[in-house]
């Protein structure tokens, strides 16, 4: 009879490798290796592939995913101005929703019951991957060999993989557990567990020091039509090829950073390290544009579906129907997010230099305190009068009182 199949998430480091020698002798598995390139830093796929083969795939498969990734998660988490806990773009958050989609597509069509990651027990990503599995298929079963084995110390995996001569990489390994992808870079572990250490600075690659960028600052216009990004400088050019720029340009002048201690899923707190040069931009910008153009009751209620997306995607529910509700609320929100911000990069410092709009709200004649003032000022008292009645209607029985 042949053996049943497992569909794995694979990256081409040591962990997915041993990970599939582990489910063909500890599961008695043929094992399909899904790699899925969402813009992240890694050997040529060629290589990844045949490390796949030779680590004991049967087959390995590379799917390119960064259009669909850009296009619909990147694009979605803009318009939603997407920061967990203010701060963190969910770089990792959002691209494991895509892998998982693929990783079910594939399963579904070669006839694997198995789908399996190589996410340790602690984090944030098993519940993504799992969840976001039962969330588009509850039928397939899942297995977390990293979560399961006693390979506990680096080199007792060393040992186990050259025992099966599973290529282990030369060079020392990096101290530090690296995600990264278009949308950013997420470093994690090794002196960074103490949240009181300073990052030093070869956790970073897509930054520079602040200390160290141009003396001078950097300018660019950047174009937004209906809340996607569509040029800079006026030049058109598409949302990948604009994030491309984004992490270059704010990289190069030491902008994009992000040290924080955040909430994981399981209840644990984290010191996480991120570099989102890009990311951070486009959302800066964004959110200046819709601050000028969306009506202030809208402003203000986005502000808060904003929070809760952030908090599902972190969470592991993007295919979930309260998530599909909000993208549908946020998409009616951004028709008018079209116009133009002038961002200023100096010296790891992001600001928005300007807006334009032709949909700005902005009325110029009611705000001026100059000569074409045309704000009603008598009117202001009666406002006053009724706006401030029920506060003086209290402190008057609070007088009585005392
Ligand atoms: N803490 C972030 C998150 O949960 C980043 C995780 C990065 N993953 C990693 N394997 N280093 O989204």
């Amino acid at each position: 009879m042949a053996r049943e199949k497992v569909v794995l998430a694979y990256s081409g480091g040591l962990d997915t490798s041993v990970c599939i020698t582990w489910l063909i002798e500890q599961k008695d598995l043929d094992v399909i290796a899904v790699v899925g390139d969402v813009g992240q830093k890694r050997q040529s796929l060629e290589f990844i592939q045949q490390k796949a083969l030779d680590s004991g795939a049967i087959e390995a498969v590379v799917v390119d995913m960064v259009e669909e990734y850009a296009a619909e998660y990147l694009s979605k988490a803009l318009a939603a101005n997407a920061l967990y806990e203010n701060k963190y773009p969910l770089l990792s958050a959002l691209s494991r929703p895509v892998i998982v989609k693929h990783l079910v597509r594939i399963a579904e069509e070669r006839g694997a019951a198995y789908i399996a990651h190589g996410c340790t027990g602690k984090g944030n990503d098993q519940v993504r991957f799992e969840v976001g599995v039962r969330s588009l298929n509850p039928d397939i079963l899942q297995i977390a060999p990293v979560r399961e084995w006693d390979l506990t110390t680096r080199d007792s995996e060393i040992e186990w993989a050259e025992a099966r001569n599973i290529p282990v990489p030369v060079s020392k390994a990096s101290p530090y557990s690296i995600d990264d992808n278009i949308w950013g870079r997420a470093i994690e572990c090794g002196v960074l567990e103490d949240p009181w250490t300073e990052p030093p600075s070869d956790v970073y690659e897509l930054t520079v020091d602040p200390e160290a960028a141009p003396d001078t600052p950097t300018y660019l216009t950047l174009a937004f039509e209906a809340g996607q990004p569509v040029a800079i400088d006026g030049v058109k050019m598409s949302f990948l090829e604009i994030l491309t720029a984004l992490n270059k340009v704010a990289g190069a002048n030491g902008c994009g950073r992000i040290d924080m201690v955040e909430n994981r899923l399981v209840g644990v707190k984290s010191r996480e390290v991120y570099e989102c040069p890009g990311a951070l931009t486009l959302i800066k910008a964004h959110k200046d544009l819709e601050d000028m153009v969306l009506e202030r009751d809208v402003l203000r209620y986005k502000a808060k579906i904003e929070q809760d997306w952030a908090v599902y995607v972190y969470e592991g529910k993007w295919f979930s129907p309260l998530k599909e509700a909000l993208d549908a609320f946020i998409a009616t929100t951004q028709a008018v997010v079209t116009g133009e911000v002038r961002l200023k990069f100096y010296k790891g410092a992001l600001t928005v230099a300007g807006r334009k709009s032709p949909y700005s709200l902005y009325d110029f004649e009611l705000a001026t305190y100059g000569e074409e003032d045309s704000f009603d000022r008598d009117s202001a008292k009666g406002f006053i009068d009724i706006y401030g009645l029920y506060l003086s209607t209290w402190a008057r029985q609070q007088r009585k009182l005392k």
